[in-house]
């Protein structure tokens, strides 16, 4: 099923979200719901706050990219629970942008290489190093977790001049393909 996606101005985005257990309610549902609504809106990952629900997880399939890097030829992953452990390596400007942050899109700085501990959808524990296009992806999901959105970390001057559109954006007058919920609606 595929589930609106909540948007800048939403307070579930500024939460820092709850782990869950094997026990969490219809998850595996849930995280269908999740790979739909990403499919949907053309992202190559969504994180549960996004749906609405302030808990760690998100799902991130990079498999469209691997013309451009094929180790991302497998990179399909439910990541629950998921810890950052390092992150190394140089400061790495690339263009990003969000489904919650629709028609922005800005460089951001991040180091090139993180090692994660994260369970899968089995609950079965991994920690594994990711560079390249993974860890940005994987950092800027994580991020969300945190309550924290790409473009937080864009410079005074950048955030000024993105401003009216953010603020636009937070009160829905945004065009978008996909379903979104407009905060306090
Ligand atoms: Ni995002």
């Amino acid at each position: 099923m595929i589930l609106p996606v909540t948007i800048y101005g939403d307070p579930v985005l500024r939460k820092v979200a709850k782990p869950i257990d094997k026990d969490y309610p219809k998850l595996e549902e849930f995280i269908a719901n999740m790979w739909d609504t990403m499919y949907r809106s053309d992202g190559v990952g969504i994180a549960a706050p996004q749906v609405g629900r302030s808990v760690r997880v998100f799902v991130i399939d990079a498999t469209t990219l691997a013309e451009e890097e094929p180790e991302l030829a497998d990179f399909k992953k439910v990541f629950i629970n998921a810890q950052i452990l390092e992150r190394s390596g140089d400061e790495e400007s690339m263009n990003e942008g969000c489904l919650s942050v629709p028609n922005i899109r800005e460089d951001v700085s991040r180091k090139t290489h993180i090692r994660i501990k994260y369970m899968d959808e089995n609950f079965v524990e991994h920690e594994e190093e990711y560079g390249g296009f993974a860890a940005r992806v994987i950092q800027h999901e994580y991020d969300h977790l945190e309550g924290k959105l790409f473009v937080d970390h864009l410079s005074i001057l950048r955030k000024r001049l993105i401003k009216s559109k953010l603020t636009a954006i937070s009160k829905g007058k945004v065009k978008v393909d996909y379903r979104i919920k407009v905060p306090g609606k």
